[in-house]
């Protein structure tokens, strides 16, 4: 772990504070807030800072849960709260962070770093690129009168929560892409900032079969005050749980408008609606860094059935473990990395991210002239890369 004069945690309660300030600054928070926030990750140890003549000049938080990538659960450092002191930007202080932040990290053994970027110069030029989608799904409320009430739907109790969590993890295990959630996460769900969140749990004869957690506001436009529902997460793991909770939600039509909740663009309950009474919508695109190369291809899962070997020559000016040539071999759903082979697919560790995940495939990233391989390279990582569509729930 390189932590120097430069960088590290908060050191004291100064340093705490400068990061309070920098982070109201930064997102246009109330102090109040902002102070809550930092402090609590702080208490987490989350929280790392950048210091230059020996104040604080730039802050991150780090964010330690699991991505669903082929269906096993890969550990991920999730990155949130970049902010540089206003006197201190744009002189490099937000990429010499990453620099530190980086290295930490891959020392510590995470295999792969994401994040939601305000701009993308500053991520791609550490090594991040566009690895996946957040869409919004914004649905007519009008439009959910599917009749099902066959299964029983309650108001959520505390104790629910373990077979909450575990419904949601068997479900976004199925999703490549999306989180496997930690405790920072889960808060968001549960208690977003100003505001209230109800959940609802779906129970059939296997137990808990599916949840929603759900934000009300006001809409403002109309002589009646019509409502907004956002669902803060919307999980339901069997078709008789997917109609019961769209049939609850629809239950809230008089009032409501529009319900909007975020995910994939392969939605699967729009799949259960009449008609087409919804919009999908780009949200923002995520970015992925490889934080060490042949780790990270270990640890996703891989298509049952498919074996295949790609030989790969890799640049990485910020993390040189990563530069050089590897063989990534897979079979029975698993993949065994080696250094060495013929670097026949050429392209420097930011590309990866996006192959890594099926974002984008190999051809279309040699058409943006970010990858450099023989046809017969380029159809077998087409091959082996190929999957759904990678997409997240969570803005983190
Ligand atoms: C965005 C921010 C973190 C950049 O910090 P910084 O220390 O000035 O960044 P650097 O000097 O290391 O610049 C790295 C690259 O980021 C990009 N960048 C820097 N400031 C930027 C800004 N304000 N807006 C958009 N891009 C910016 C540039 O491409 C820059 O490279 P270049 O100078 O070669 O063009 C800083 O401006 C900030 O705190 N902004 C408010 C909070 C925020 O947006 N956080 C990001 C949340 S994901």
């Amino acid at each position: 772990m390189e932590l120097t004069g430069e960088y590290g945690p908060p050191r004291d309660e100064q340093e705490v504070t400068a990061v309070v300030d920098i982070t109201a600054q930064a997102f246009a928070m109330a102090a109040a807030d902002s102070d809550s926030v930092v402090r609590k990750n702080h208490a987490s140890q989350l929280l790392r800072l950048l210091r230059h003549d020996g104040q604080v000049a730039a802050t991150l938080t780090l964010i330690r849960m699991g991505q669903f990538l082929g269906g096993r659960s890969v550990p991920i450092i999730g990155v949130g709260g970049v902010g540089v002191a206003p006197e201190h930007r744009g002189a490099g202080a937000a990429t010499r962070l990453f620099h530190h932040f980086l290295r930490e990290m891959r020392d510590e053994g995470a295999p792969l770093s994401v994040l939601f970027p305000a701009t993308q110069p500053l991520y791609r030029r550490v090594g991040y690129e566009q690895a996946g989608a957040r869409y919004e799904i914004r649905v007519d409320a009008s439009s959910l009168e599917l009749g099902e009430r066959s299964l029983t739907l309650r108001p959520m109790r505390p104790s629910d929560e373990a077979a909450v969590d575990a419904c949601y993890r068997r479900f976004a295990a199925q999703r490549h892409g999306w989180l496997d959630r930690g405790d920072y996460i889960w808060r968001r769900v549960r208690t977003p900032r100003h505001d209230t969140a109800h959940g609802f749990v779906v129970e059939g004869d296997s137990g808990l079969e599916g949840f929603v957690y759900l934000i009300r506001s006001l809409a403002p436009q109309g002589a009646v005050p019509k409502q907004l529902l956002k669902l803060n997460d919307l999980v339901a793991t069997t078709p008789a749980a997917a109609r019961r909770l769209l049939r609850f939600i629809g239950d809230h039509r008089s009032l409501a408008q529009d319900v909007v909740w975020y995910g994939g663009a392969d939605e699967p309950l729009l799949a259960l609606l009449r008609e087409q009474t919804y919009q999908v919508k780009l949200s923002m695109h995520w970015m992925t860094r490889l934080l060490d190369v042949p780790k990270a291809l270990e640890a996703r899962g891989w298509p049952q059935g498919l074996s295949g070997a790609l030989h790969l020559d890799v640049a990485d000016d910020v993390l040189p473990q990563n530069q050089g040539r590897f063989v990534l071999e897979v079979e029975g759903g698993a993949a065994r990395v080696r250094p060495g082979g013929e670097g026949r697919l050429r392209l420097h560790v930011r590309a990866l991210a996006p192959l890594f995940t099926g974002f984008l495939t190999p051809r279309a990233l040699q058409l943006a002239g970010m990858l450099d391989a023989d046809d017969a390279s380029l159809d077998v990582a087409a091959a082996l890369f190929a999957g759904p569509a990678p997409s997240l729930r969570d803005m983190f």
